[in-house]
């Protein structure tokens, strides 16, 4: 059994102030939850709102990381430092980072490794454009970054990487993928995973992310390759990232 994990990507959203008080507002509401719990602040509120998280059952993540452990490297952060952090996962490859910072699947590659060097956990997003769903190379553009960006992970370790497949044209559009085109893309992804890990890829993690809401995220979850959600604009609320984290509850 795979353990649901559902990730809030705050990306370039909340002050540090603010983000303890999401924290502190959130983390009573998921007290009883029995899914994994992320929370990936900016960088900035990392310290803070991993103390304000400090015996709770939510876990932190980074939104991105260098490869290197230190160095010439102005304005990034390396992994010590998250590991520092408290950061139990890192983000990686999100597309924002791939379309508008020109990240390969070769860099996105280097960070898995660095992460799992240092035991935080990547969660690898890959995703294809509308232009490329509507060409018909869903596929191939999702094998490819695949294949890029987990060439330095080995079998063993294999587990401990997160999948996010998450389509560009759903980010922050309000279009969510239907359940079942999801589930399709998921299936191929779990296909590839199995090829290229073998047993492993029963054990791995694939989030869906796009337009999660609350209001879909139970039938989302309830298909048998999303093992998770990453939420962009629907976490930034504690009440509806709540919600989204205890999807089980909107099933009944
Ligand atoms: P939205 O949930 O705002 O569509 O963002 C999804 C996302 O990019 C999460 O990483």
């Amino acid at each position: 059994m795979r353990r649901p994990i559902l990730a809030a990507n705050w990306k370039m959203h909340k002050t540090i102030a603010e983000a303890v008080a999401f924290a502190e507002a959130f983390r009573p509401l998921v007290a009883d939850a029995a899914a994994e719990i992320v929370l990936a602040p900016p960088f900035t509120a990392l310290a803070a709102v991993g103390r304000a998280l400090a015996g709770s059952n939510v876990k932190l993540a980074a939104q991105n990381v260098h490869p290197e452990k230190q160095g010439a490297f102005t304005g990034e952060i390396a992994p010590p430092m998250l590991v520092e952090l408290g950061c139990a996962y890192a983000i990686v490859g999100h597309s924002e980072r791939r379309a508008l910072f020109g990240e390969s699947s070769a860099f996105v590659a280097q960070k898995a490794a660095a992460l799992l060097a240092h035991d935080v956990l990547p969660i690898v997003c890959v995703g294809e454009t509308l232009a490329e769903r509507e060409a018909g190379r869903t596929f191939e553009i999702l094998e490819s970054q695949l294949m890029g960006s987990l060439v330095e992970v080995p079998p063993t370790r294999a587990a401990d990487v997160v999948i996010a497949y998450e389509p560009v044209w759903a980010i922050g559009t309000g279009k969510t993928a239907t359940p079942g085109i999801a589930q399709e893309a998921h299936a191929m992804i779990r296909a590839w995973l199995d090829k290229r890990f073998g047993a492993a890829a029963q054990r791995m993690r694939i989030q869906y992310g796009g337009s999660v809401k609350p209001e879909n995220a139970a039938e989302l979850m309830a298909q048998p390759d999303i093992d998770g959600a990453l939420v962009g604009g629907a976490s930034l609320d504690p009440s509806s990232f709540a919600r989204i984290a205890k999807f089980e509850e909107n099933a009944k």
